[in-house]
C-alpha cells in the first residue's frame, strides 16, 4: 500500500512537472519567427548548392563566393551553423546535412600549424558531439584537442597562435576562443593538463593583453624561451593602439567561458570589465553594430569609412547573453544582446530569403586594411548570430520547434 502511494506521489509529481514546463514555453515574438524561417529556407539551399569541403565562407568582390577548403580557419563554421540550423528547427534534413558537412573536415586532426582547431572543430564536431551524442565524432575531436595542447608553452603560459610571419611567438585575442574547447576535452579525455594550459594562457593574456580600459591589443609577440613580452600590436585592426571590434568581441567570449568552466572570479570580473568598454563605449553606433575597429571614427584625417561589422556585433551578442546567464544583474546584458539581435534579424541586416548567396546576414569584415572581405556576408557573422538566436530563444524560453 505504501509502495502504491509513494509510486502514484512519484507519477502525480512527474505529470505536474511536464506540464509546467510545457506552459513555460512561450511563444516566439514576430521578428524571431520571421529570423527563424530566414536561417531555415537560407541554410537548407546552401546545404544543397554547396560541397561539404568547399563550405562557404564570404562573397568576393567581384560577386563570386570565396569557399573554405581545409585548412581554411573558417571551415568549422557552416557545418556548426547548421548544427544550430537543426537545433533551432528540429529539421532532420539540416541534421544530416550538418552531419555530411562535418565530416567532410575529418582530416583537420592532423593539423598543428595554428591555433585555429577550436573554430574548426569545436564548431562542427563540437556541436555535432553535443548534439547528438554519436561517440564517431570524438576521436577528431582528441586529435584536434591535442594538437592545440602541443602548442602550449608553460614557460610563456600561452598558447602560439600561428606559425608563420616574423613574430617569435605571435599569440592573438582570438585564441581565448579556443580556450572553452580545451576546458571541455579535459573532461572528455580525462586530461586535466588541458585545464591547466587553458586557464593559465587566460590569466597570461588576461595581464599582458589589456590596457587600462579593458580594451585589448590584437596581438601580443612573446620571446618563447623567457616568456618576455617584445611586442604588442595589431594584424586586423586599425593601428596598434586601436581597439578592433571582433577582438574585443573575442575577449568578451573566450573569457565568459573560461568562467563557465572554471568559476574563477578572475575571469567573470574581466569579462564584465570589457562588456563595460564595449557597451559604453562612446564610437558604438545607436544601432549597436560596430565599425571593424572603435577607433576608426577617430581616423578622420586617414578618411577611413567606419564601415559596419555584424561578424563583430553577433560574437558581442551570443557573449553577453552567456554573461547573462553567469551573473547575478545579467539584465543588462542580455537587454543589450536583445537590441543587437533585433538590429541583426532587420532588413538592413538580415537576408531575403533567396539572396545573398545563401548566406544569412548581411555587412561584415574580415580585414578591412588588408582589403579583404569588407562588407560581405562572412560564415562567422552567421555561426555566431545563429548561436546568439539560440541562446537568446532558451533564456526566454521561446518555442519554436514544428509539432
Ligand atoms: N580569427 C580571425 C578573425 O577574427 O578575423
Amino acid at each position: 500500500m505504501r509502495k502504491k502511494i509513494i509510486l502514484s506521489f512519484i507519477l502525480f509529481a512527474f505529470t505536474f512537472y511536464c506540464c509546467a514546463q510545457k506552459r513555460s514555453l512561450v511563444e516566439p515574438e514576430q521578428w524571431l519567427k520571421k529570423t527563424n524561417e530566414v536561417i531555415h529556407y537560407q541554410l537548407t539551399k546552401a546545404a544543397e548548392i554547396y560541397k561539404p569541403g568547399f563550405n562557404p565562407r564570404s562573397v568576393n568582390s567581384d560577386g563570386t563566393v570565396r569557399l573554405a577548403p581545409l585548412p581554411d580557419w573558417t571551415a568549422g563554421f557552416f557545418p556548426g551553423s547548421l548544427w544550430y540550423g537543426y537545433e533551432l528547427s528540429g529539421d532532420k534534413k539540416l541534421e544530416e546535412q550538418a552531419q555530411r558537412f562535418t565530416l567532410s573536415l575529418d582530416s583537420a586532426r592532423y593539423i598543428t600549424n595554428t591555433h585555429d582547431l577550436g573554430f574548426l572543430l569545436f564548431c562542427s564536431y563540437g556541436n555535432a558531439y553535443r548534439i547528438t551524442r554519436d561517440k564517431q565524432y570524438l576521436p577528431v575531436l582528441a586529435d584536434g584537442a591535442k594538437n592545440l595542447f602541443a602548442r602550449f608553452n608553460p614557460k610563456v603560459g600561452v598558447i602560439r597562435s600561428w606559425d608563420f610571419g616574423d613574430w617569435h611567438y605571435p599569440v592573438i585575442i582570438d585564441n581565448m576562443i579556443n580556450l572553452e574547447y580545451l576546458y571541455w576535452a579535459a573532461k572528455a579525455f580525462n586530461q586535466p593538463r588541458y585545464t591547466d594550459a587553458a586557464s593559465t594562457h587566460a590569466m597570461t593574456t588576461l595581464k599582458n593583453h589589456f590596457r587600462k580600459d579593458y580594451s585589448s591589443y590584437h596581438l601580443v609577440d612573446y620571446d618563447p624561451t623567457t616568456g618576455k613580452v617584445l611586442k604588442k600590436m595589431t594584424h586586423q585592426g586599425l593601428s596598434d593602439e586601436s581597439s578592433w571590434a571582433r577582438g574585443q568581441a573575442w575577449g568578451l567570449y573566450g573569457y565568459t567561458m573560461c568562467y563557465q568552466n572554471t568559476k574563477n572570479p578572475k575571469f567573470i570580473e574581466q569579462a564584465e570589465h570589457i562588456a563595460s568598454f564595449i557597451m559604453n563605449n562612446p564610437h558604438m553606433p545607436k544601432d549597436k553594430i560596430p565599425a571593424w575597429d572603435f577607433d576608426v571614427h577617430n581616423a578622420l584625417e586617414t578618411d577611413l569609412p567606419a564601415i559596419k561589422d555584424a561578424s563583430a556585433a553577433a560574437v558581442m551578442a551570443s557573449a553577453l547573453l552567456e554573461l547573462s546567464t553567469q551573473v547575478k544583474d545579467g539584465q543588462k546584458y542580455f537587454d543589450y544582446a536583445a537590441s543587437i539581435l533585433k538590429m541583426l534579424s532587420s532588413d538592413e541586416y538580415l537576408a531575403k530569403p533567396g539572396e545573398n548567396h545563401f548566406f544569412i546576414l548581411k555587412h561584415s569584415v574580415g580585414a578591412f586594411l588588408y582589403d579583404s572581405e569588407i562588407d560581405t556576408p562572412l560564415d562567422y557573422a552567421d555561426y555566431y548570430y545563429l548561436e546568439a538566436i539560440k541562446r537568446y530563444m532558451e533564456i526566454k524560453h521561446v518555442n519554436l520547434k514544428k509539432g
